[in-house]
């Protein structure tokens, strides 16, 4: 028996300051025993919650079923103790694999070795029962292992998600610095926005925002498109195909139409309108969405609704200059024509928000892309 099997205790990730609203997203869910920890939360899960949570979420990036914890001074401690794992439970030859790793304050120091260890054990320990070993598919395995040492204890789970939880499948086009996913989502879920009033992105690049606020009016899940021709929990020991199916028509049941025009978006650039066109296609109820090529600085204003946009943002001189300015005349446009409404801004730098020339109500430090951002939060009266 594995250890999330014994105890019944996984693991979600997310991105760096989105543990609490995580951990409230998995408290919805119906998980228990939660506990949000650094980079992720930590919490305890019957089977149907586990596979609500890989479908549903919106917010976790992967969810991990841990095996096996082992103290790991060494290599050799590592190929060992992976070694010692019944691995024909988890896998067997016909199907193909795949090992994520993080490595921290430890005596190994390179995650990719650390991985290349874990499969030389995992291969060895086929050829010696069957005289054959699985193959590696890095792109699109069967199962994804992940192998986390952290101070010279290394846990080895299923990622039971089976990859990247915010590629939801619906983005097939994309403009530079498109804002990800499960941070669109994450924006959406602290401004408490569930579809009650407009939502509008001036800005809108790929679409993230708009599709991720269709999803959540729609109630669709997040992972309903990664999740619709396998189960990634399949890869689980014990997963059960009648109850993911359960799970699958009980959150399908639940979804509802998206009131036409309750979304709706704008881009100065073409091949944004475009990209964003082709992306909501993709989504539950987007065909319809309402979407125009304009500046925002032309557009009369955006009364009594949710407005969420990442604006550009310059690393050159040229750029920064041309970033200042954008920033400056967007508070201008939600001073003058935006009252009523609320607006969260991604800005790409915090020397940023002053530009906009209003006081936020609140400002959360966040990661978007390996980017160092500032969002805020500005009541328009
Ligand atoms: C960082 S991207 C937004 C990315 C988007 N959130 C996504 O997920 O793909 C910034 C967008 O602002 C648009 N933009 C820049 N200046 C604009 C303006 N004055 N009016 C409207 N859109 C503008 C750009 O064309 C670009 O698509």
């Amino acid at each position: 028996m594995f250890d999330y099997q014994r105890n019944g205790n996984v693991f979600a990730k997310c991105a760096g300051g989105l543990e609490e609203l995580l951990a409230r997203e998995l408290s919805a869910l119906g998980a228990q025993c939660i506990e949000p920890l650094y980079l992720g939360v930590s919490y305890q899960t019957d089977p149907r919650t586990l596979y609500r949570t890989v479908l549903e979420s919106r917010l976790a990036s992967h969810v991990l079923a841990p095996l096996v914890t082992f103290e790991c001074q060494s290599e050799h401690d590592l190929y060992n103790c992976t070694k010692q794992l019944d691995w024909s439970v988890v896998l067997d030859c016909e199907r193909t694999f795949a090992i994520q790793s993080h490595v921290s304050d430890s005596r190994i120091t390179h995650g990719q070795y650390a991985a290349q260890k874990m499969k030389d054990a995992i291969a060895d320990w086929f050829v010696d029962k069957e005289g054959r070993r699985p193959s590696v598919d890095r792109e699109n395995p069967d199962v994804w292992f992940d192998l986390n040492i952290r101070r010279n204890n290394a846990t080895i789970s299923i990622d039971a998600s089976g990859g990247a939880m915010h590629r939801r499948g619906y983005r097939k086009e994309s403009v530079a610095a498109p804002m990800q996913e499960t941070l669109a989502a994450a924006i959406l879920t602290g401004a408490r926005w569930h579809g009650e009033r407009p939502l509008y992105d001036p800005m809108c690049g790929s679409g993230t925002v708009l599709a991720e606020g269709l999803l959540i009016a729609g109630n669709v899940p997040a992972g309903w498109r990664r999740c619709r021709k396998r189960a990634p929990t399949a890869a689980l020991p014990d997963f059960d195909q009648a109850l993911w199916d359960r799970v699958k028509a009980d959150a399908e049941a639940a979804q509802v139409e998206v009131p036409a025009g309750l979304v709706r978006g704008s881009d100065l650039d073409r091949d944004a309108v475009k990209a964003t066109r082709t992306n909501l296609r993709r989504v539950p109820g987007g065909s319809e969405t309402q979407l125009s090529r304009v500046d925002f600085r032309q557009l009369d204003g955006v009364q009594d609704s949710l407005i969420v946009t990442n604006p550009p943002y310059g690393v050159r001189l040229e750029d920064r200059e041309t970033a200042f300015a954008i920033y400056k005349d967007l508070g201008d446009w939600l001073k003058r024509g935006c009252t009523g409404s609320t607006a969260w801004v991604l800005c790409g730098e915090k020397e940023l928000v002053g530009a906009l020339g209003l006081r936020p109500k609140r400002k959360v430090p966040l990661r978007n892309g390996g980017i160092e951002c500032t969002l805020v939060e500005l009541e328009l009266y």
